[in-house]
């Protein structure tokens, strides 16, 4: 078997790297295929290093661009290598151009296709992350899948409970096990060693990124205004570079600077970065890695947007959305400073992402797939069948799998009472409604 990885961004290479090391582990064949979006030392050749993964075996180097330039230079690159390597299955993970573009040539060339990250939703149709994990989504062969809440995502849209595996999140593997290292080594970082982090008090780490976010002149005012009243913290600000080129081109960025417990930085090592968020009060963020690592780190976290595709994370109780509200930033973080046990409870919120086995779970359910012949991406060859959606109330104690092998039918949706269900195959669905579908012969 041969497993190809796409990636191109930051949290690309943080998250597929537990999935490159298990692979390796399996001894299965494998090429990295870098599309080279990010570019910059600081942004990807530091988290080869750190993350100990190889150097990828292409890189199609598309650089910055337009949306459109960005991936249409992906999908190019990307079919030519493709074409050559043949490989059973390609991986992408999460939200990026690098997402959609993978997604689109592996569905035109009949490859297998498994999405890391799988079922995200925020429902806001003008981010650009929506619609490629949506329509990552659609050509997809394999999901891997977060949570249950993410699989419900997919079940609700009509995605076949059939290939939906529920794995955790690898941030979490990545996480537990490069938190350890850093422990081991210390800061590395030249500016951070200098700012003396582990001496210092009231960290908040500020990331931001957000096209919506930190191309828009009154969002970045704001959290400017915001962060200028927060003098009890000292502010780290590991800066995106998208986000230092809108803050000098807005004018921002020295006023930004020129506050005194503001500390902005060039963007860190994976390691170093860990050990800063760990030591951190608080985290005020609008990534998305970053909303997972902090409840993993058991981290209060402030999210700069108005809404996410891990709500899981506020409704755990470890994150909060203050979108960019001054008022809500100045108050929640106030808070968190200045109340124990409002701040105790954001940090003991449970977290939604697993146990770090994320990789493990992805890369067994490959080898499941490519020994029973289920990455073969064929045209059926069986003569259709007429089917009848249906809905029912099941009244005898009985399995998914068994309802579904003698009635000659798929379950889509379970009801437990009004909470929707994940029908996983040993999921007794006695008492509950169940919508699927019943294949007829044809007379
Ligand atoms: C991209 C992803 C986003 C992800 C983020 C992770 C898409 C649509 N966006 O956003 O989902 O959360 O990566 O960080 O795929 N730049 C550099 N050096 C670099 C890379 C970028 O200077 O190495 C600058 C360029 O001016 C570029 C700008 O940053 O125009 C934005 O980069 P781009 O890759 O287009 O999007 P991100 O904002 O990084
Ligand atoms: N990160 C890092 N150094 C930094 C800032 C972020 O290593 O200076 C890591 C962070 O730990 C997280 C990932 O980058 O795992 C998040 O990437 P980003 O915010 O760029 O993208 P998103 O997750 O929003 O797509």
């Amino acid at each position: 078997m041969k497993i190809a990885t796409i990636l191109g961004t930051r949290p690309e290479i943080i998250k597929m790297a537990p999935i490159i090391d298990e692979i390796d582990k399996n001894n299965i064949d494998q090429i990295i295929i870098h599309t080279g979006q990010h570019y910059d030392k600081e942004m990807s050749d530091n988290f080869f290093k750190d993350l100990e993964i190889p150097t990828p075996n292409y890189n199609i180097h598309v650089g910055s661009g337009t949306h459109g330039k960005q991936t249409g230079h992906m999908m190019e690159g990307i079919e030519e290598i493709l074409l050559k390597e043949k490989p059973d299955i390609v991986l992408v993970q999460g939200d990026t151009n690098a997402v959609l573009a993978g997604a689109l040539v592996c569905g035109k060339l009949h490859i297998a296709i498994g999405h890391v990250e799988a079922g995200l939703r925020s429902f806001d149709m003008t981010m650009p992350e929506e619609i490629n994990r949506r329509a990552a989504d659609v050509c997809s062969t394999m999901y891997f899948i977060p949570t249950e809440n993410s699989a419900i995502n997919l079940l609700s849209e009509g995605f076949s409970r059939k290939n939906l595996i529920i794995t955790g999140n690898t941030v979490v593997d990545a996480c537990f096990r490069h938190l350890e290292i850093a422990k081991k080594r210390g800061f590395e970082e030249k500016s951070l060693k200098k700012l003396d982090i582990d001496n210092m008090d009231n960290i908040l780490t500020l990331t931001m990124h957000r096209a919506e976010n930190v191309d828009v002149k009154k969002r970045v005012n704001n959290i400017i205004d915001a962060l200028k009243e927060l003098t009890e913290m000292n502010v780290i600000f590991p800066i995106h570079p998208r986000t230092k080129n809108m803050l000098e081109k807005f004018g921002l960025f020295d006023e930004l600077n020129n506050l005194k417990h503001v500390h902005i930085v060039k963007p860190i090592g994976y390691l170093d970065f860990l050990l800063l968020t760990s030591k951190s009060t608080l985290i005020l963020t609008d990534s998305g890695g970053l909303q997972e690592e902090a409840i993993t780190l058991n981290v209060p976290a402030l999210t700069l947007r108005y809404n996410t595709e891990r709500p899981e994370t506020v409704t755990a109780g470890g994150n909060i959305l203050v979108g960019s509200n001054k008022e809500a930033i100045i108050e929640n973080a106030n808070k968190i400073l200045n109340d124990e046990k409002f701040a105790d409870n954001m940090k003991n919120a449970i977290n939604p992402y697993g146990q770090g086995d994320a990789a493990k779970k992805t890369v067994d359910a490959i080898k499941k797939y490519y020994d029973e012949g289920m990455l073969n991406i064929t045209a059926p060859e069986e003569i259709m069948t007429s089917f009848t959606r249906k809905m029912i109330q099941i009244k005898e104690d009985i399995t998914v799998k068994e309802f579904e092998t003698n009635k000659n039918s798929l379950i889509h949706m379970v009801f437990d009472g009004e909470k929707m269900r994940v029908p996983t195959d040993e999921l007794n669905i006695n008492e509950m409604i169940i919508s699927y579908t019943q294949y007829n012969k044809l007379a």
